[in-house]
């Protein structure tokens, strides 16, 4: 099932993550008078992740993305659907096991000054995950810090130093270094070079893929920008209000994508000289509530190829040229 579900290059080599419809719903107060009402913020997503791999999860802000690392990092439980991580369920209620998942899976934010303790050196923010989860001694504690500072390309000294002595680029290398002490064999990152400068970017993601090959890891790597995910990525997600529209190898989204959502975002997305990056306004028109989303396709209230169709019908997420998308036009639409 999942299998047929996931574009063939994603399933190599061990697979490491399953999502098969997965879903998280929240149940909010609305005022008053008007009720309840409920954010469909993550409604049926599916992937298959291998260890090695990197699935790149794309759709603008409020599209779900961080629900779902949420849910992935095991921080949330799913509302429905099944998530399998090594091949087991972090969510059947045996707490071992979900302990030792949520080692497997560790998780690098967007914000590198805010996910570090100011009041800490670099050392102690490395070793406390192995303070709480293994009985190493302080010295194969130092030594782990100290290995691990050299694999993100930090010097020995630095193991003494705060966190606000250190660039933005360096913060997130420190914030990396630290999602690595436990050996995850996931790391969901979640908008990761989004708060640093162009020029450091590269950077950041050119370390991301040495780690990766070093200790073949899986990503997962969350960005509202198409334009990060080109090198990094070899699978390409793209959501929209919760909901998968295009899902396949990244050459194939990014060379003829098939919905019109995923064209959208490429055509925002600035090819040339990076440096001359301005943050484009991405798709016209605003992303519609997600408390009260477009009937039948929920981008019909943005989409140039709309039809009548569309706005009843919702559109099946199906295979088409190799990938998966979820548009009744799709065979006619040539990117
Ligand atoms: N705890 C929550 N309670 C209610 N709504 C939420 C909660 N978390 C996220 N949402 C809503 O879910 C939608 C998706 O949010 P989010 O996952 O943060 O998207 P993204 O990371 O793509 O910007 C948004 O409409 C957001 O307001
Ligand atoms: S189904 Fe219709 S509205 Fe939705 S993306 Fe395709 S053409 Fe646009
Ligand atoms: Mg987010």
């Amino acid at each position: 099932m999942v299998a047929a579900l996931a574009p063939k290059t994603g399933a190599a080599g061990d697979v490491v993550i399953e999502a098969v419809d997965l879903k998280r719903h929240y149940d909010i107060r609305r005022g008053l008078f008007r009720g309840h009402a409920t954010v469909r913020a993550v409604d049926g997503i599916s992937f298959v992740l291998a260890a090695g791999r990197t699935l790149a999860i794309v759709g603008e802000s409020g599209s779900g993305k961080s629900t779902l690392a949420r849910v992935v990092t095991l921080i949330e439980p799913p509302s429905g659907g099944t998530l399998k991580l090594m091949g087991r369920e972090p969510f059947s209620g045996d707490a071992t096991a979900q302990r030792e998942l949520r080692r497997a899976v560790q998780m690098v934010f967007q914000d590198p000054y805010g996910s570090l303790n100011p009041r800490r050196k670099v050392g102690a923010i490395l070793e406390e995950p192995l303070i709480i989860n293994t009985p190493m001694k302080a010295a194969e504690r130092r030594k782990r810090a100290l290995a691990m500072l050299a694999a993100v390309n930090l010097r020995p000294e630095h193991y003494n130093r705060y966190p606000h002595m250190f660039s933005g680029g360096q913060r997130q290398r420190i914030a990396i270094a630290r999602a690595l002490m436990l050996n995850p064999r996931l790391v969901v990152a979640d908008e990761p070079v989004s708060a640093l400068d162009i020029s450091i970017q590269a950077q950041v993601l050119n370390l991301m893929m040495d780690l990766q090959e070093q200790f073949n890891l899986a990503y997962l790597f969350i960005s509202h920008d198409l334009s990060v995910v080109r090198h990094i990525a070899n699978d390409v997600l793209v959501m929209y209000l919760g909901r998968p529209v295009e899902h396949g190898p990244k050459e194939l989204l990014f060379t003829q994508p098939r919905h019109p959502y995923t064209m959208a975002l490429l055509a925002a997305t600035p090819r040339v000289d990076p440096g001359q990056r301005i943050d484009p306004q991405i798709v016209k028109g605003e992303l519609p509530s997600p408390l009260n989303p477009p009937k039948g396709c929920a981008f019909h209230t943005r989409c140039p190829f709309a039809q009548d169709r569309c706005k009843v019908d919702v559109p099946a997420l199906r295979t088409v040229d190799g990938r998966l998308t979820a548009c009744h036009f799709a065979e006619q639409i040539a990117g």
